[in-house]
């Protein structure tokens, strides 16, 4: 597995001593179950201020510390090609634009320049772990689009890879617009297999292809061949480990959690909540949220101290301008919000900008009369699953913005335009509103979901299509998928 992300970082506490937590990162919640049940080494990014101190010589760790299940080899990356490759090209100049949120990408050629350069020091990386031998690698994401092709020439063609793209894929006139087109494509091209969520982004993947590059794309079958070779281009929408989450989610532990919330803010006894957790990041709406909350009490004053917001928005990429600018229009929409309705005993929305763990993630959850996803675009969102995963007790309405992956999935959630205020406003009205034999309709409809395209079915989805490109002969085996378990597949 490679990623830039490592599951777990270990960093230092402010009296000295180590922690270990896990990233805000839906990619790497996804991904951990599935190296738990294989096991395997997973090549990331050493992040953590701690994280050269609890390595082995090789620059690995076992992981989870309380259980190991895998092992973490961890890349350093010195700070100049950090800069360029992750702050720069990746999160600068893809993230926006396979995102289209109207925030403009930015594309430098030192940062183009330090991708290489890192896409290059983890090839390396790879290689060694695989030491000459044949290997699958899995590659995560917008980081590393010209490893494959990297791993396939240094490799002499030994090395398999599939490689899944959590991100929209954008069409191919926005995609026009980056400098490299071409070259990152052939690297992405290097892969056997490239996954999607959707459908609809293996579509504008293609036509991507098609007109920048010269290939073979044959769109019926989904398919590109270039100088040879075949990468199949799939859609696999992701998900997460529905049975854990809902064994923790009735855990005494989480009921502890629960506690803790109410004495923590008070202000949550007795009323309606409502609730959001996310990383910091445009393309989640956290102000378009908060203006839709302020247009909802503008049109219910019934509701003006009834309702509180708890609103988890974890710091991200904080040293780029977009993010700090962001960063800004939280605060003001929420400080804006609490100065014009809150009172000396209620204050409409809680922002805790800060890093939560799984158990108080849960418990939020758990306390949520309704559950707000307004993202602007998202590949997925995760969150949404978790929540849904969480309500054991089938109550509590989900709000979902219809630019999300998810929403394909999850239809029984209140469906949202996120850049629509008025939506917004109307869909808190309506979530606080529902009767309860109609949030447990639906709540079941939208578990049962979950609980069957679980994130085990998607790597055995993508195994399978994996196994198949090793051994084209056999018959397709999809329908035998829906009964065998991942360990099967
Ligand atoms: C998205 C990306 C992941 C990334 C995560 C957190 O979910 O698809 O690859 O790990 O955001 O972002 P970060 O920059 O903190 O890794």
């Amino acid at each position: 597995m490679v990623s830039n992300r490592e599951p777990f970082i270990h960093r230092k506490r402010p009296d000295g001593t180590v922690e270990c937590i896990r990233p805000a990162s839906g990619m790497a919640t996804a991904l951990h179950p599935i190296m738990m049940a294989s096991g395997g080494t997973w090549v990331a990014q050493g992040a953590g201020d701690a994280d050269r101190d609890t390595v082995d010589a090789n620059d690995c760790v076992m992981v989870p510390p309380e259980a190991p299940g895998y092992r973490l080899r961890r890349v350093w990356l010195d700070p100049e090609v950090e800069r360029g490759f992750y702050y720069g090209l990746s999160n600068e100049g893809l993230w926006p634009l396979c995102h289209i949120t109207f925030t403009r990408p930015e594309f430098r050629p030192q940062d183009w320049l330090a991708y290489k350069e890192a896409n290059r020091i983890f090839a390396e990386a790879v290689l060694k772990e695989a030491d000459g031998g044949k290997a699958l690698v899995f590659i995560q994401d917008y980081h590393f689009c010209l490893l494959p092709r990297m791993l396939r020439e240094m490799s002499g063609g030994r090395i398999v890879s599939a490689h899944f793209w959590h991100i929209p894929w954008p069409n191919r006139e926005v995609f026009r617009a980056f400098p490299w087109g071409e070259e990152l494509l052939d690297g992405l091209l290097g892969n056997d297999l490239l996954g999607f969520h959707i459908h609809y982004h293996c579509q504008n993947f293609l036509g991507t292809v098609d007109r920048a590059l010269e290939a073979r794309v044959d769109t019926d079958r989904s398919e590109i061949t270039r100088g040879g070779h075949l990468t199949r281009v799939r859609p696999f929408p992701i998900s997460i480990d529905f049975e854990a989450d809902n064994k923790l989610a009735t855990s005494p532990e989480v009921a502890a959690a629960m506690q803790r919330w109410l004495q923590r803010l008070p202000g949550l006894k007795g009323r309606k909540i409502g609730a959001s957790i996310e990383r910091l990041d445009y393309s989640k709406g956290i102000p378009q949220r908060i203006h839709g909350l302020e247009h909802f009490f503008e049109q219910h004053p019934e509701s003006l101290g009834k309702l509180c917001f708890v609103q988890i928005a974890v710091p991200s990429r904080d040293h780029l301008a977009s993010y700090q600018a962001e960063q800004a229009a939280v605060d003001f929409a929420v400080a804006r919000i609490n100065e014009r309705f809150g009172t000396s005993d209620w204050q409409p929305v809680y922002l805790l900008k800060e890093h939560h763990g799984p158990l108080d993630m849960m418990a939020l959850h758990r306390l949520a009369d309704f559950f707000m996803v307004n993202s602007l675009h998202d590949g997925m969102n995760l969150v949404a699953k978790e929540f849904v995963a969480s309500r054991s007790d089938e109550r509590g309405v989900l709000i979902l913005s219809l630019f999300t992956g998810a929403s394909r999935e999850l239809t029984q959630a209140i469906s949202i335009n996120p850049y629509a205020i008025e939506e917004i406003s109307v869909a808190v009205h309506n979530a606080l509103t529902m009767s309860a034999g109609r949030q447990q309709r639906r709540m079941r409809l939208m578990r049962e979901q979950v609980a069957h395209q679980n994130v085990y079915r998607w790597a055995s989805r993508l195994l399978m299509a994996m196994l198949r490109i090793e051994h084209p002969d056999d018959e397709d085996d999809d329908e035998l998928l829906e009964q065998q378990p991942f360990e099967d597949a």
